[in-house]
């Protein structure tokens, strides 16, 4: 693929999320239900975690299920939850074979006990791995992410307003391990965030794809960075500034 080329000349994104939107409607236009498109999805998660590795993308964060998710009528949250941890389980060889270490964001103490379990044990088993970090959104609120990281600082009662930063907030969220991404895709043509990473995608350059969840590829992908290295980030200073370095 010529794309690979282009791209791995120029500077790979360390940490690329994304929100994975639209299997719904994929379904739906092919006179399908919403679940066809959710196992559907879950085809292209595997692809696009293969294209990922093949770039060296050190970090990919997906977002899986809400926190507002919980308000879809309770037959689709069980399917997607059923889904989400069997593919895991079935995975865990996958994931050992191709040094994947799998994490989770949200509130994971939300999903039921079962899925709890199946998860947290692959995401014990590969937490050696070093090829590439997969972040799992489950159950996630990027609000209530801050507010739990706000409530974990108060709690811990030894710090003046003044040493209140960045930094610290940065520490206690859950993605405190793994740099900021440098791009956010969102697929299926919305142009919003949903709550989604808000504090960690400050910076991050944005990308929509038009393309809903199950038709996107690693093509769109490796487009996706393509554009995201055409762009010039100023972090807030000047383009004369940025030249000159
Ligand atoms: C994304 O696809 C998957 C989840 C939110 C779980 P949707 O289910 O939101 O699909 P659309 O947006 O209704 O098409
Ligand atoms: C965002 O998609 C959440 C996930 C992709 C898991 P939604 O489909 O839930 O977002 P809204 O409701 O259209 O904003
Ligand atoms: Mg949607």
């Amino acid at each position: 693929m010529n794309i690979i080329k282009k791209i791995t000349n120029g500077i790979i994104p360390k940490h690329i999320a994304i929100i994975m939107d639209g299997n719904g409607r994929w379904a739906l236009e092919r006179g399908e239900n919403r679940f066809y498109g959710h196992k559907q999805g879950v085809k292209t998660v595997f692809k696009i975690v293969e294209a990922a590795m093949k770039i060296d993308v050190k970090y990919l964060t997906l977002f899986a299920f809400s926190r507002e998710n919980w308000g879809r009528p309770k037959h689709e949250i069980k399917k997607i939850l059923q889904l989400l941890s069997s593919t895991i389980k079935e995975n865990e060889k996958h994931f050992l074979r191709n040094k994947i270490k799998l994490k989770t964001i949200g509130n994971i103490n939300d999903l039921p006990t079962l899925s709890q379990k199946l998860i947290n044990q692959v995401v014990n088993k590969t937490k050696n791995n070093n090829k590439i970090t997969i972040y799992l959104a489950l159950s996630y609120s990027s609000k209530n992410e801050i507010i739990e990281a706000v409530k974990k600082i108060i709690k811990e009662k030894k710090y003046l307003d003044t040493e209140i930063d960045e930094e610290l907030i940065s520490q206690n969220l859950q993605t405190y391990k793994c740099p900021d991404p440098e791009l956010l895709i969102r697929t299926s043509g919305e142009k919003r965030i949903s709550n989604f990473l808000l504090w960690q995608i400050a910076y991050s350059e944005l990308y929509f794809s038009k393309k809903k969840w199950p038709d996107f590829d690693a093509e769109e992908l490796y487009m996706a960075i393509f554009e995201y290295q055409k762009r010039e980030r100023r972090f807030g200073k000047t383009t004369e500034q940025i030249e000159k370095k």
